[in-house]
């Protein structure tokens, strides 16, 4: 998958804007508030639809201005025009002109992998971290994720509701409460397998690729959940131990909203006990093990976005990482400092140079 071009009006910084970029290795560079993630930023969206910095789409839209557009031809097997625009209107998709009305009928179509500086947290933070990243990954390779999981949460929140109203009238039926149940084991087994199965794809690739990046052997991922080897049967068995606290709690407190998963270096988690360059580490390794699941399951490698990660690594890792990448995979990597790169090494690059809210493209011998 590539994408030929982007055309942004009133995106951020950038009144207007239009590129055209390499189909393999292309470095935005630019110094520090210049525009370079905004640029990154405008591919992601139109992927996925949001941003991964900002729930507020009223900020993609440039100070003053009403409207924010983002174009873009991509290449994956035929060539389509995406675009999206973000209005006080609301947000509009369409492919090749024509208007998309479900998002999620639109979010598949352009797979894009991220790294940004935040993703650390992935590592340091909550589980709720965790299984969002699990499941914008997910959603990008299975068209059902993302509809079932929205499904589970009306669910969980119907049955939450039912726990209340229960808590308050003793006379109220347990039969609608074992339906709710019923459902979300449905929906869940179905998000768990997903999960489960997308972690042990990770658990395929990722030792490999830390060992390439690092010299170090021994990282894994471990899939925590209530669901993890349970038949439906057992499930229902578990939510009825738990019915009691969950009316007096008003909350369902089994299920796959409560997953985690654990990343492990030799049996130690990172979390606990990693160093910062580690965990790091362990994030892109990470990063493009999806990128080789992508490849096997939809024959088709996504676009790949380094956001300000070489500031975080040595020159011997990046090279490494580099060297990870083949040709097929296109790449935009932001960074303040070219001189971390040996550019002696590539040959198919195109270097994008961002300044007061221009972006020229640049030679360097
Ligand atoms: N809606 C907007 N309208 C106009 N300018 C905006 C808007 N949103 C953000 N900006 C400007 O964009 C700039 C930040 O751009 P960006 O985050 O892409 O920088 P960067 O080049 O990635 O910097 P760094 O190297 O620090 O990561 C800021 O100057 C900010 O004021
Ligand atoms: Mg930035």
């Amino acid at each position: 998958m590539q994408i030929r071009d982007l055309k942004l009006v009133n995106f951020r910084n950038y009144e207007r804007l239009e590129l055209e970029f390499n189909s393999y290795l292309n470095f935005i560079i630019g110094q520090n508030g210049m525009g370079k993630t905004n640029l990154v930023e405008s591919i992601y969206i139109l992927s996925l639809t949001k941003s991964f910095r900002t729930t507020n789409d009223f900020t993609l839209i440039k100070h003053n201005a009403l409207k924010t557009k983002i174009e873009a031809r991509i290449e994956n097997i035929v060539l389509d025009k995406y675009s999206i625009t973000i209005s006080k209107e609301g947000k509009n998709v369409k492919i090749n002109e024509k208007k998309v009305s479900r998002l999620s009928d639109y979010i598949s179509k352009i797979s894009v992998i991220l790294f940004s500086p935040s993703d650390l947290r992935i590592i340091k933070d909550t589980p709720s971290i965790r299984r969002k990243m699990l499941n914008i990954e997910i959603s990008q390779l299975n068209n059902s994720y993302l509809k079932k999981l929205q499904e589970y949460n009306q669910l969980v929140k119907q049955r939450n509701s039912y726990l209340k109203t229960m808590y308050i009238n003793a006379n109220a039926s347990n039969e609608y409460l074992d339906i709710l149940t019923s459902k979300i084991i449905d929906t869940g087994l179905f998000l768990s397998n997903a999960r489960k199965k997308f972690v042990s794809l990770l658990n395929q690739n990722i030792s490999d690729i830390f060992l390439n990046i690092t010299n170090d052997i021994g990282l894994n991922i471990i899939y925590n959940s209530d669901y993890n080897d349970m038949t439906k049967e057992g499930l229902f068995e578990l939510y009825k131990k738990s019915e009691e606290r969950d009316i007096m709690l008003g909350k369902t407190t089994i299920g796959i909203h409560h997953d985690d998963i654990i990343f492990s270096l030799n049996g130690e988690s990172l979390k606990d006990y990693g160093s910062e360059g580690q965990q790091k580490n362990a994030i892109i390794a990470m990063k493009l093990a999806e990128i080789n699941i992508f490849y096997q399951l939809k024959k088709t490698y996504p676009i790949l976005i380094l956001d300000d990660l070489f500031s975080e690594l040595d020159k011997e890792k990046i090279e490494n990482i580099i060297g990870l990448l083949n040709h097929n995979i296109q790449t935009f990597i932001t960074t303040t400092d070219l001189d971390k790169i040996n550019l002696d090494l590539l040959e198919d690059y195109k270097i994008f140079k961002v300044s007061n809210e221009e972006v020229e493209e640049v030679n360097y011998e």
